[in-house]
């Protein structure tokens, strides 16, 4: 797959014309309201853009997980009311995104204009990715851009098969997104370094695997640290692991030692008898956990490791907390490590790139995701294109090509 053959929105002419753009309005909504607008935000460039440039603008979505059709819950009227907000413009909101309501109401979308149609999801179409369902939507629009990386990992109606109907493009933030991660995988600047955490490790075994060929130093936190310490035969005590997968943590350490990559666990824990928001907790080395005790955060050695891997690095990928960042006082690992990655950022020595959805909220509780050199919007497509795999979003753009 060459992704250098993927053409950009900016080159095509736009104007007059009704541009289907995909978007990711998958935002947290509580009572009606957008709680986290961080996506919109982020898509907001790229829609002034096709706004400037005199396109029509259809904005398409999925939102939620709608079980069996419609469900007032899920709609996206919400989110479209929101976007309107902070583009600072009417959004037209269409209630539904196919059938002759649908294109009666894209007729009336005029140059400059936005319209979003309602969730992609009340169609059975979209998770199938029907083909029939994909030329439905392809009726509302002349030109289509992709700009939803975040949900590029689903091999739906919008992110798939619609890209074979009509000219497609990808769009501003899809190649952004592309770009920081292509930057930190295929030409970093050397040393890299790959930081990897999250409570487990069956999530992560394929991230592992694919990240030690590609990265000099691998520094491994969180819960799933834990099972690579039992795969050493060290006692964690009541510590969360995955003991059935102590063998994948020896076949990556082999791995990882064959390959010149070295790996950077843990040498203290924070530690606690139970889970809870301002428990007793101690620090104590790794290989002194007490048996009645668990481990949920790295402790301040790990850190000032940590912190000297980091220093003697260029390049930065973050994904996945240290420890069990949610909870006060088990997060103080994870925001004094991210505090000296945005440090050494901002002092243009290291490039930070980081994405996954519980990561950037602990980079958001440590106040440092702006300082980051890229944040990502995706969770799950972040972690599939992590593992090397080819994301039938970005790769529909990329065969569509004629
Ligand atoms: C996300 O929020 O991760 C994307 O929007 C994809 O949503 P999904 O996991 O429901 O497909
Ligand atoms: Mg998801």
């Amino acid at each position: 797959m060459n992704l250098d053959h993927i053409k950009p929105i900016a080159d095509a002419d736009v104007a007059g014309k009704r541009v289907l753009a995909r978007a990711d309005l998958n935002v947290p909504v509580k009572d009606g309201k957008v709680t986290d607008d961080t996506r919109l935000t982020r898509l907001l460039p790229g829609l002034k853009s096709l706004c400037a440039r005199g396109a029509r603008v259809i904005v398409i979505s999925h939102f939620g997980r709608p079980k069996d059709g419609p469900d007032p819950a899920l709609s996206l009227r919400p989110v479209a009311g929101r976007l309107g907000e902070l583009l600072g413009m009417s959004v037209a909101f269409v209630p539904d995104c196919v059938g002759g309501e649908a294109e009666g109401a894209v007729a009336e979308v005029g140059r400059g204009q936005i319209a979003v149609l309602e969730n992609l999801r009340f169609h059975k179409g979209e998770e199938k990715n029907d083909p029939a369902f994909a030329a439905e939507l392809a009726r509302c629009g002349d030109l289509y851009v992709n700009d939803a990386f975040s949900a590029a990992h689903r091999a739906h109606a919008s992110t798939e098969a619609l890209a074979h109907l009509l000219p497609c493009y990808a769009g501003a933030l899809l190649l952004e997104e592309i770009t920081a991660l292509r930057t930190v995988l295929e030409h970093p600047q050397r040393p890299t370094a790959a930081l990897v955490g999250g409570a487990k490790v069956s999530t992560k075994i394929p991230v592992l695997k694919h990240l030690l060929d590609k990265v000099d130093k691998l520094i491994i936190g969180g819960g799933m640290a834990n099972t690579f310490l039992l795969s050493h035969g060290v006692d964690i005590g009541k510590s969360l692991a995955e003991p059935d997968l102590v063998g994948d943590a020896r076949e990556i350490m082999t791995a990882a030692k064959h390959r010149g990559c070295a790996v950077v666990l843990p040498v203290d824990a924070v530690i606690a008898r139970e889970f809870r928001a301002g428990t007793a907790h101690a620090i104590v080395p790794t290989l002194a956990v007490p048996s009645n005790a668990m481990i949920l955060d790295v402790g301040p050695k790990s850190v000032a490791h940590m912190s000297e891997v980091l220093k003697e690095c260029k390049t930065l990928l973050w994904n996945g907390p240290l420890g069990a960042f949610e909870v006060s006082p088990f997060g103080e690992g994870t925001f004094a490590l991210a505090r000296e990655a945005a440090r050494l950022t901002r002092a243009g020595k290291l490039v930070t790139v980081a994405g996954g959805g519980d990561t950037v909220a602990a980079l958001n509780a440590a106040g440092v995701a702006g300082d980051f050199t890229y944040v990502s919007t995706a969770g799950g497509a972040f972690l599939e294109w992590l593992e090397g795999r080819e994301l039938p979003g970005v790769a529909a753009l990329v065969q569509a090509q004629p």
